[in-house]
């Protein structure tokens, strides 16, 4: 689900999309003419299905922004996306093939770039795709990219991920952002909202995140989200909560660089909550 790149080594099968269209940087052209009709039709259907859903469950940033995707009776083109996205925050996104090298994906987000896979599911995945396709990039990750707080946390969280690469702590650093960019949830006046991209995307976990009495719901720490490994294929034991976009912002400001140091040697959690014996 996530654009997380460490799924691209837990994956288990090559990734479906045409790499050799892809640039050095991994960016390709949107392939337009490709899409056929039933394309189309399964964007229409997947976004008709997941805007009814949002009242209620997605956070109030996000349906706010969602207009400016444009019009949804087709799939949108990324220039008529950009059009509206360069001049409110100064991000655009560029079409991949699918999921990405970690180091890449942190050059573009760091650029304010937002790769966006230019395929979509088939009819048989409408429900569940395990990797990201053009429905979960544009309608999970790109409205929020209208919203400036968002906008420069997830620039930021590239220009971290370089820096992490370079520490050797690319796993803690994208735990965080399964945490957050993906499956974050967020405390409003009137109740538990959804404003992560995997969560938003879905119409399972939309619903589950919210109203199911299952998961475990804690405050968000950055310490205790980069202790606790992830599920990819199921729906999250754990979300992490926070109070406002604009806390998400500032939890995250400190240098990470003392922060990775001491974690180095303390147990990990489990995606349902238990500790693990240090080693494990
Ligand atoms: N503060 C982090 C660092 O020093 C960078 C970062 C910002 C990472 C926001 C994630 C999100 O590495
Ligand atoms: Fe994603």
């Amino acid at each position: 689900m996530g654009q997380a790149p460490v799924v691209y080594g837990q994956s288990e099968r090559p990734p479906r999309g045409d790499y050799t269209r892809a640039a050095s940087d991994y960016t390709c052209a949107q392939n337009y003419a490709a899409y056929t009709e039933t394309d189309h039709d399964t964007y229409r259907r997947l976004y008709a299905r997941q805007s009814a859903l949002l009242p209620g469950r997605a956070s109030s940033e996000f349906i706010a922004a969602l207009p400016a995707l444009g019009p949804h009776e087709r799939i949108p083109r990324f220039e008529d996306i950009n059009a509206r996205l360069m001049p409110a925050t100064g991000w655009q996104v560029v079409g991949v093939p699918g999921l990405i090298p970690e180091l890449d994906f942190f050059r573009l987000l760091a650029a304010r770039k937002f790769p966006v896979t230019d395929w979509i599911r088939t009819p048989a995945e409408f429900d569940y795709i395990v990797e990201p396709d053009i429905f979960h990039d544009l309608f999970g990750h790109v409205p929020l990219l209208f919203n400036p707080v968002l906008a420069d946390y997830v620039q930021r969280y590239g220009q971290g991920g370089l820096k992490a690469d370079r520490l050797g702590a690319g796993e803690m650093l994208a735990r965080l952002y399964w945490y957050t960019i993906e499956f974050g949830l967020i405390r409003e006046p009137d109740g538990l909202r959804a404003y992560g991209a995997g969560i938003l995307s879905s119409s399972g976990e939309l619903v589950y995140s919210v109203e199911s009495p299952k998961p475990q719901r804690l405050p968000l720490t950055v310490e205790r989200a980069m202790r606790t490994r992830y599920k990819i294929d199921t729906y999250q034991p754990t979300y992490f909560v926070i109070d406002s976009l604009q806390q998400l912002f500032d939890l995250t400001e400190a240098d990470f660089e003392p922060l990775y140091a001491r974690l180095r040697g303390l147990p990990e959690y489990t995606a349902d909550g238990q500790i693990l014996a240090p080693g494990l």
